[in-house]
C-alpha cells in the first residue's frame, strides 16, 4: 500500500481518524502537563519576598472581610498607562504567599499593589475615616469604626499554621511568637524582639495615631504600608527575573 493509499484509508475511516487524532493530541498534552508534576515551583523567586508578619496578615484579613477587594485589585499589568500611574508592573513572586490572591483588572478604585509608602499613616487614617474629605468625588465607603475596634485575632499562631500547610514558609519560631509579634508591631513601647530580623522591612510603629490600643485600623494600615515595598524592582536580581518573564 502506498502512502497515499494509507492516507486515504485513514481519512475515510472515522474510527481510525479519531484514534489517530487522540494519540496526536495526547502527546501534545503530555509534553505540556507532565513537567508540572516534577517541578516544585512555577514561580521564579525574587529576593525580598517574605511571608506577611502576623499584624500585616491580620490587616489583610480585615481588608478581605471589609470587601476592599471588590473595588481594589493588586496587580499592576504591564501596560504603559498602568505602569505610569501605579509603578513597576507586578511580579508573580510578589503575590506568591497570597491566599487568596488579590489579582484582578476591575478597577472601581485604584490598584493598590504598590500603595505602600506612597502616603503617610495620617493620610490613611483620614482617608479611611472619610474618603470624601480627602477626595471629594470619591465613592469609597467610610471605615472610621476600624479605629474604634480593638484588634482581636482569636489565634494568630493557628493562622500562620494554616498558611504553612498550603506552602507559606513560616518557621516554628514564627508560629510560636505569632501572638507576641502581633501585639509588638503596633506598640511603640513594646519590645519587638527579633521581629524585624525574621520579617525584613517590617514597619514597627503605631499606625492609627492612638498608641494606647492596637486597633483594626493599625493592622489594616500596617498591611497597606507594606504593599509593594518588599521587592526592589530596580535591583540586579529582580531585573534578571524580569528579563526571564519577558522572554516567556
Ligand atoms: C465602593 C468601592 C470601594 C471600596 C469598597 C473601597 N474603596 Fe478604596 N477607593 C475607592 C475609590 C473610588 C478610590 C479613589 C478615590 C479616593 O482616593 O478615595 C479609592 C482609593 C483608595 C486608596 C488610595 C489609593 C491611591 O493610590 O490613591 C486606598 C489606600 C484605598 N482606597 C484603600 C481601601 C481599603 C483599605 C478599603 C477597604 C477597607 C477600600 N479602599 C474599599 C473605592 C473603594
Amino acid at each position: 500500500m502506498s502512502i497515499t493509499e494509507q492516507h486515504k484509508k485513514l481519512e475515510r475511516n472515522i474510527t481510525l481518524m479519531a484514534a489517530a487524532t487522540l494519540v496526536t493530541v495526547a502527546i501534545g498534552g503530555l509534553v505540556e502537563i507532565a513537567p508540572l508534576f516534577w517541578i516544585d515551583n512555577t514561580i521564579e523567586e525574587v529576593e525580598g519576598v517574605r511571608p506577611y508578619s502576623p499584624l500585616e496578615l491580620a490587616g489583610r484579613d480585615i481588608y478581605i472581610r471589609e470587601g476592599c477587594y471588590v473595588c481594589h485589585s493588586q496587580m499592576i499589568r504591564p501596560f504603559r498607562d498602568e505602569v505610569e500611574r501605579y509603578g513597576h508592573y507586578s511580579l508573580a513572586a510578589e503575590s506568591m504567599y497570597d491566599h487568596p490572591f488579590q489579582w484582578g483588572s476591575k478597577r472601581t478604585g485604584p490598584d493598590l499593589a504598590r500603595v505602600g509608602g506612597r502616603y503617610s499613616d495620617e493620610w490613611h487614617v483620614q482617608h479611611l475615616e472619610n474618603p470624601q474629605a480627602v477626595v471629594p468625588e470619591s465613592i469609597m465607603p467610610q471605615y472610621g469604626f476600624l479605629r474604634e475596634n480593638p484588634l482581636k485575632v482569636a489565634d494568630p499562631a493557628a493562622n500562620l499554621t494554616a498558611l504553612r500547610r498550603v506552602g507559606v514558609p513560616y518557621t516554628d519560631d514564627d508560629i510560636e511568637k505569632a501572638a507576641g509579634d502581633l501585639a509588638a508591631q503596633a506598640d511603640p513601647d513594646a519590645d519587638a524582639g527579633d521581629l524585624a530580623e525574621r520579617y525584613p522591612k517590617t514597619q514597627i510603629r503605631d499606625f492609627d495615631g492612638n498608641p494606647d490600643k492596637v486597633s483594626e485600623m493599625d493592622a489594616l494600615i500596617a498591611y497597606l504600608q507594606m504593599l509593594g515595598t518588599l521587592v526592589d524592582v530596580n535591583s540586579a536580581a529582580a531585573q534578571e527575573v524580569l528579563a526571564q518573564e519577558k522572554g516567556r
